[in-house]
């Protein structure tokens, strides 16, 4: 069976779908984007997803392609085509076609849409988690807005792929000696009280979902949470690390640049998070 995507109206064959070559996604990186999970049928933390989409849209002064009620529903009829239980879906909406020129292009020009799913892994996801990963660092070279959630990714796939040769699975990105992130997820630790620190939401970071979730769930756990920035070096020397995403939910650090972290094991409270979360969000 092919796999089918949503492309401006149609669904077609993913292997033969195709954007304009003028599209400004393509020429000018001027586009955003979601990626969220569908685990056993269900939308995990979808309307996070879907504000947070408008808030890209609209500090970018973006229009939307359609009202988020058609988009929802745009979201499971792909899902449906691909006969996808647990699905990673991505959905990109870019300014449009339009003559190449710097400047937006005339008002009216129509968004591209582009939607497509694929089969998300979740139990090979928690062999994962159970296991932990290793980080290495690298230095955080994107823009001043990363806030907002753009196609424009090359500081992150040149990060993630100086992980991928060293043997890592995540690149934790520095500016000033602070943790910002990761290349694809947000950054966590565990400090000497238990309690779990994250970089405050500012525009240098991207304000996670599943950040936002897990600050609930650790609330609920009564864990406490500090949105401070902190140091690699506080990082290396932290009980616990991990880092959370839509894909990852809550994966736990065993070492970074070859620094074991904690016992060099998944540590109790990035497992007792990673378990709530799951729980939370499957609740939808
Ligand atoms: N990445 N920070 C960055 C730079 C990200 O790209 C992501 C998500 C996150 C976590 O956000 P959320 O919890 O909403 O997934 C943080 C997605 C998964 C991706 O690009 O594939």
């Amino acid at each position: 069976m092919p796999h089918i995507a949503y492309v401006n109206g149609q669904y077609v064959p993913q292997s033969t779908a195709m954007v304009h070559i003028e599209d400004r996604g393509y020429q000018f990186a001027d586009g955003i984007y979601e990626v969220c999970v569908v685990v056993n049928g269900c939308y995990w933390d979808m309307d996070g997803h879907l504000v947070r989409m408008q808030r890209s849209l609209s500090e970018l002064e973006m229009d939307a392609p359609m009202d988020m009620r058609a988009l929802k529903v745009v979201m499971g009829e792909v899902v449906r085509r691909n006969r996808l239980k647990d699905a990673l879906v991505y959905m990109q909406v870019t300014r449009g076609v339009a003559p190449r020129n710097h400047a937006f292009p005339p008002e009216g020009t129509a968004p591209s849409l582009v939607i497509t799913a694929r089969r998300f892994d979740f139990d090979q996801s928690d062999v994962k988690a159970n296991h932990g990963i290793a980080v290495i660092s690298q230095p955080d070279i994107r823009w001043g807005r990363v806030d907002i959630k753009t196609v424009g990714l090359l500081p992150n796939a040149l990060a993630k792929e100086a992980a991928t040769k060293a043997g890592a699975a995540e690149a934790i990105l520095v500016r000033d000696g602070v943790v910002t992130e990761c290349s694809a997820s947000n950054a966590w630790i565990v400090d000497e009280t238990g309690a779990i620190v994250t970089h405050p939401k500012t525009n240098e970071i991207l304000g996670g979902i599943t950040r936002q979730t897990a600050i609930a769930c650790a609330e609920e756990l009564q864990i406490k949470v500090i949105e401070r920035p902190f140091t690699l070096e506080e990082a290396k020397a932290a009980p616990e690390a991990f880092l959370t995403s839509a894909t990852s939910f809550v994966m736990p650090i065993i070492s970074i640049d070859g620094t074991r972290i904690g016992s060099g094991k998944p540590g109790p409270v990035a497992l007792r998070l990673r378990e709530a979360y799951k729980a939370c969000a499957a609740k939808g």
